[in-house]
């Protein structure tokens, strides 16, 4: 049964001040939940530039979602008037499920005597450390559209979730990360070039647990790529990077232009000395600078707090750190797990390029790893003699084609004496595969090994 107030504005438009109309959800799986939920309103209707103006009937629904096991929620939804500013409500809301006798802070997913969320604040889009409406997800809870519908919403002209907005303009990120940071958010950034698979995906679900904002950025960036390198082969597929951005929660997607990224007379290069000398920085001439540079033009452009790097791309990720810790950005950078096929193939966009036949032939490099990873778990501690093991694997498929593989100090990939007592050590591979390179790498150490 639908319960309708008549509007009392306490006077607020006589003196000037704007009312908005409010949507609340309310909701209980906690102790006496209709007591919670009455008592609620009962607190809202006495609250001074608060004016209830309806509420739907209660709707019973399960508890869906990744907490403890608990009892059914009774779930509703509150009309209101109110001349009160976004925080200040949601300051009233806190309190009241306080009240209730809620923890603050409640452990997520846990049950709850009293849950209110501001659905709808008047058409405002209000995108804060505290606050975002409309609510990102009311759209997918039939406890919250089928009492809007009761209280005669039309839900078709209400803003769904804002989902992952595509930006292709520096101007709309810088504007859209300086709200973000206005409203006290912390902010991640996952750099990538696109072509996106589970490997990114895992470092936006990470960057979206520690982050209230998460920024990601497609752009396949010129400066890294060599003459003769797959700069142009490079897969590239914007609408499906933006599904995979969806998924993972992510807030905005950067797809700059080069243009955007580097005017004509852009001319500022990072050097980035030795940590870029070998190793990748000696097949790849001037690739390291083209990285560094990328991203501390992203660091100096979209200002985050922290960013996410795969630690498959090892020695980028030792560039990067120092390429940090030089030139002073304070962004905390964010080393993300390797994630592999089931037959170990790292995942990499590359991968897609690769033949039939080289598909099947490329797991050899983490067999190779796995292989030195044993006999060092077996004790082995001899540099050369943990590398000529996963040489001798590699050496078992023709269509490998090794360019290194080396056993490097984990922290800076600096070199190792050749009897070290490797703990806390790397072991990386690279190697090509028709035209195809790949690497890969794994921690040799006493805690983790492959
Ligand atoms: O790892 C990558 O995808 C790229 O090197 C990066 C960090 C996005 C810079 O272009």
């Amino acid at each position: 049964m639908l319960m309708t107030w008549s509007i009392q504005q306490r006077g607020v438009r006589r003196l000037g001040i704007d009312v908005e109309t409010v949507y609340i959800a309310l909701g209980s799986n906690l102790g006496d939940r209709e007591e919670h939920l009455n008592r609620a309103i009962e607190r809202l209707k006495a609250t001074p530039g608060v004016a209830v103006v309806a509420c739907s009937s209660w709707l019973e629904t399960e508890f869906v979602g990744d907490g403890p096991e608990q009892g059914r929620f009774l779930n509703g939804v509150l009309k209101a008037n109110t001349s009160l500013p976004p925080l200040a409500l949601l300051g009233v809301l806190r309190a009241l499920e306080v009240e209730a006798g809620r923890r603050s802070p409640h452990p997520r997913n846990h049950p709850r005597e009293l849950d209110l969320d501001v659905i709808f604040y008047g058409d405002q889009e209000i995108d804060s450390r505290e606050l975002q409406v409309p609510h990102p997800r009311w759209h997918e809870r039939a406890f919250v559209t089928s009492p809007l519908r009761e209280l005669g919403v039309n839900l078709d002209q209400r803003p769904r979730a804002m989902g992952t907005r595509l930006a292709h303009e520096a101007a709309k990120v810088c504007e859209q990360v300086s709200d973000w940071l206005r409203g006290g958010c912390v902010v991640g950034l996952v750099p990538t070039m696109g072509s996106l698979h589970e490997g990114h995906a895992s470092l936006m679900r990470r960057a979206k647990a520690e982050c209230d904002r998460v920024l990601a950025t497609v752009f396949v960036n010129p400066l890294q790529f060599g003459p003769g390198e797959d700069f142009d082969t490079y897969p590239r597929d914007l609408e499906r990077d933006l599904g995979v951005c969806e998924a993972a929660g992510v807030d905005t997607l950067f797809a700059p232009s080069a243009s955007g990224m580097f005017a004509s007379e852009f001319a500022s290069h990072v050097g980035v000395g030795a940590a870029a000398a070998e190793m990748e920085g000696a097949v790849r001439e001037g690739h390291f600078s083209g990285v560094a540079t990328v991203v501390a033009r992203l660091f100096a452009m979209t200002r985050p707090h922290r960013a996410y790097f795969g630690e498959k791309d090892a020695q980028q990720l030792v560039v990067v750190r120092r390429m940090c810790a030089d030139l002073g950005f304070p962004v905390a950078v964010v080393a993300c797990p390797i994630v592999r096929e089931p037959d170990g193939l790292a995942l990499s966009s590359r991968n897609t390029r690769l033949t039939a036949e080289d598909r099947r032939a490329a797991p050899v490099l983490y067999r190779a790893l796995c292989a030195a990873g044993d006999r060092f778990k077996d004790g082995l501690r001899d540099r050369d003699l943990l590398v000529r093991c996963a040489q001798d694997v590699l050496a078992t498929e023709p269509r490998c084609a090794v360019d290194y593989v080396e056993l490097r100090r984990a922290r800076d990939l600096a070199p190792l004496a050749a009897a070290d007592a490797v703990c806390g050590a790397r072991m990386l591979v690279a190697a090509r595969f028709g035209d195809v390179r790949l690497l890969d790498n794994v921690a040799l150490n006493d805690e983790v090994a492959p």
